[in-house]
């Protein structure tokens, strides 16, 4: 798929595995939305790749619908990634035997909204803008990449909400293609394995605790880039067989109980 003369959306855009996306489809020629609550470094962005910062908190139905419709009135939208995502390591039951310090259910709630529920109301309402396209010479509207990780399927101690998330967006991603199929829409979904963003900046001393985890890594041993998630954001959204599948990039990582 061609994204000269389109627009894309990036959620989670100012940061990390989203901010790389975000460069890697403006080099492709697309006039990306950076989506993310964090304006400063979202602004500072949009400014660098050519693109539009636009304010959005993916669990906001309506701000998702004003971000696609902006999108849309500038160039057809062809691409959108969902890479806003949150973390919690909370364990399933407390230490102490009572039902208080089991898993708080709103700070379960709170991931899955973000994660799952904010990434399924980006897709239906992105694809349902994107099903207006005039379709390219293959039929195709329009590609979308969803951010799961591997912890999807190896999730940690303490990980819970933040693999049910995951892997609710690994379980969707079939059913999605299956559905945008007939509007010619392709949907992919990207597990990403230890990758080296500002998510690690809160860990006392984030240099040495990264170098510690590339360890855990089959090969090579170290976390992986930004660029090395977007290249396959980019492989995913131009290569118009890819369909329906959920990739690891993770060099080779199986992530151990804890
Ligand atoms: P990051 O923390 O660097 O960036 C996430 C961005 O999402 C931030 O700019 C944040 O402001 C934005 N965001 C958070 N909640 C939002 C909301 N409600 N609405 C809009 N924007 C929101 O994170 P990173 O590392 O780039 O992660 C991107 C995605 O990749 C996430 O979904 C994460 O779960 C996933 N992932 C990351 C891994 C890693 O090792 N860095 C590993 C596996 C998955």
């Amino acid at each position: 798929m061609d994204l000269q003369g389109t627009t894309a959306i990036v959620t989670g855009g100012a940061s990390g595995i989203g901010a790389g996306s975000a460069r890697a489809l403006a080099a492709k020629g697309a006039t990306v939305f950076v989506a993310d609550l964090n304006a400063d470094a979202g602004e500072e962005l949009a400014a660098e790749i050519g693109g539009v910062f636009a304010q959005l908190d993916v669990t906001d139905t309506e701000q998702i619908t004003r971000v696609v419709e902006a999108a849309a009135e500038v160039a057809p939208l062809k691409s959108v990634v969902n890479s806003a995502g949150i973390a919690n390591a909370i364990r399933t039951i407390g230490r102490d035997g009572t039902i208080d310090s089991a898993f708080p259910l709103a700070k379960f709630e709170a991931v899955v909204r973000v994660n799952l529920l904010g990434t399924f109301d980006m897709v239906r309402q992105a694809a349902t803008v994107m099903s207006r396209n005039e379709p390219d010479a293959g039929g195709q509207r329009g590609a979308i990449v969803n951010m799961a990780s591997v912890a999807a399927f190896d999730g940690q101690i303490g990980q819970v909400a933040y693999s049910a998330s995951k892997g609710g967006i690994v379980g969707m991603t079939l059913p999605l293609a299956r559905d945008l199929s007939t509007a010619g829409i392709r949907v992919n979904t990207i597990a990403p394995g230890l990758i080296d963003t500002p998510i690690y900046n809160s860990f006392p001393n984030p240099e040495e605790f990264k170098a510690q985890l590339g360890q855990s890594v089959l090969f090579p041993k170290r976390l992986g880039a930004p660029e090395e998630l977007a290249s396959m954001v980019v492989e995913l959204i131009t290569n118009d067989y890819m369909n329906g599948e959920t990739i690891r990039v993770d060099g080779g990582i199986r992530l151990p109980p804890k």
